[in-house]
């Protein structure tokens, strides 16, 4: 195969994916699950210091659990493969404490610091992106996959259920599965024009028209009773929500423990 038809079925692959919540139940095979996870592995990572870990979540007691604390999404029971993404950054620390870079600092006069919050925001970035590497990779399986953010709800009991010290975050986590039935009956999902999007050179704040015009094709129905118009649903339906309440509280008490000096 030449380079330029690998490269047109790889867009091809990108432009057709669509999130898929319902699967064949029956198991994913050893290498395919190898196989994603290594697609993972091989994406870009900061200073290739891989500040992430992953969890295949596969006891089905903990995916029942699971269910309950990411918002009742029992996708997540159904899903032959669960991996929980984490920004990690306790295995670096770890190490440095072996290493005893704390004595060497003290030892030469330089300050020795524990993570912070660039730290976190570094090996989030490094979690997401082997994250979406797995998605793709997936894809080039006939894997579909679906996003759980709400694993950033429930910080206390999720670290609590997969014993995460003080310096790992649950950033994301995907459910993966051959889809059930035909996924190109799934529409593929609208996205704004791309002139709200992309700026050249400076950021650019969108007027009242430029909503009007950047939602005027959005097919989102109005779902909240209360809402008159697209800000108030997207407010009251999703940012707003419940789910998203409980996510910021939850952040912020993982935040909190992350900057916590001992
Ligand atoms: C960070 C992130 C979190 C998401 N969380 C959820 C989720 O908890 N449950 C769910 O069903 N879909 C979730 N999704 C999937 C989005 O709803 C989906 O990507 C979006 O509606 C666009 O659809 P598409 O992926 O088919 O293009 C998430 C996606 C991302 C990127």
């Amino acid at each position: 195969m030449n380079e330029k038809k690998r490269k047109n079925q790889t867009l091809e692959l990108i432009k057709n994916r669509r999130t898929i919540r319902a699967y064949d139940p029956k198991p994913l095979s050893q290498e395919d699950v190898d196989t994603i996870i290594q697609g993972a592995m091989r994406a870009p990572t900061a200073g290739n210091l891989m500040m992430y870990s992953i969890i295949q979540v596969s006891d089905q007691e903990l995916k029942n659990k699971l269910v309950k604390t990411c918002d009742n999404q029992p996708l997540i029971a159904k899903a032959p493969l669960v991996l929980l993404f984490l920004a990690d950054v306790q295995r670096w620390w770890d190490y440095f404490k072996v290493s005893k870079v704390g004595e060497k600092c003290k030892e030469i006069g330089k300050e020795f610091q524990t993570p912070q919050e660039s730290d976190l925001l570094l090996a989030c970035c490094d979690a997401l992106i082997a994250a979406q590497n797995s998605v793709i990779t997936a894809e080039a399986l006939s894997i579909g996959s679906c996003y759980i953010g709400d694993i950033m709800e429930n910080y206390e009991i999720h670290r609590e259920m997969f014993n995460l010290p003080k310096w790992v975050f649950p950033i994301t986590m995907l459910c993966y599965g051959v889809p059930k039935g035909d996924k190109y009956k799934i529409p593929l999902t609208t996205r704004f024009p791309k002139n709200y999007i992309q700026f050249t050179n400076q950021y650019s704040r969108l007027s009242e028209n430029d909503f009007k015009d950047m939602l005027k094709n959005d097919p989102r129905k109005m779902i909240v009773k209360e809402a008159e118009n697209m800000g108030q649903q997207l407010y009251l339906g999703k940012l707003g929500a419940e789910f998203t309440v409980e996510m910021r509280r939850s952040v912020k008490v993982a935040l909190r423990e992350w900057l916590k000096k001992d």
